[in-house]
């Protein structure tokens, strides 16, 4: 493919290509009190066992929550939830109540405290297993996956930064050039 020109680029400007893993929603709670924020800064570490690794800003009220109670939950809203998913990013639950003021649903979970949000595509309940405090990382096992059966694939929404996201759209199976092991 024939590449246009090149330019430099800040470095800080890189994240823009590698960001696009779907916005999630995170939940937690501690002491009886819940909460909710907008997450990006996520990655995949491993699949058996389940590991996401995971930057979360310390000055995030969803920051001291999960620490203290080394759990949360991974919730994977769909392009219905946009405007809900900024607005929840926009804003501390240090003073408000997010489920209720973004009318979402506090779902039970089975293996952690923190609850799942109902209106979201899929739920991921995870523990903390690591914590590198020097940059904020975390580091979380899946220990319970629900997700909703229907469609296969859930049309999610992606940050490109400056307020502009990527909606997933149109699958191309490449599977027959893959080695399994790779699938
Ligand atoms: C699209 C989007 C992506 C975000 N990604 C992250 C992220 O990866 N890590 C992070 O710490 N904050 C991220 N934020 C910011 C937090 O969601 C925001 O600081 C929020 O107010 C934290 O809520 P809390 O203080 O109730 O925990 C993101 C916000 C938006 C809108």
């Amino acid at each position: 493919m024939k590449v246009a020109a090149k330019k430099d680029l800040p470095v800080c400007e890189i994240r823009r290509f590698l960001e696009p893993g779907p916005i999630v929603l995170v939940s937690s709670a501690y002491k009886g009190k819940t909460n909710i924020m907008t997450m990006g800064w996520h990655t995949v570490m491993d699949f058996e066992p389940s590991r996401i690794g995971c930057y979360i800003w310390d000055q995030n009220h969803s920051f001291g929550l999960i620490k203290a109670s080394k759990q949360c939950a991974i919730n994977i809203p769909t392009f219905d939830l946009i405007k809900q998913a900024i607005a929840i990013g926009n804003c501390s639950g240090a003073s408000i109540d997010k489920f209720d003021r973004f009318g979402l649903t506090p779902v039970p979970a089975e293996r952690i405290a923190p609850p799942l949000i109902k209106e979201c595509y899929a739920n991921f309940e995870c523990r903390l297993i690591e914590f590198l405090a020097r940059y904020s990382f975390f580091v979380f096992e899946v220990v319970k996956a629900h997700t909703a059966t229907a469609p296969k694939y859930p049309r999610t929404f992606h940050y490109r930064g400056d307020g502009v996201f990527m909606v997933s759209g149109r699958n191309v199976s490449f599977r027959s050039l893959f080695k399994s092991h790779n699938l």
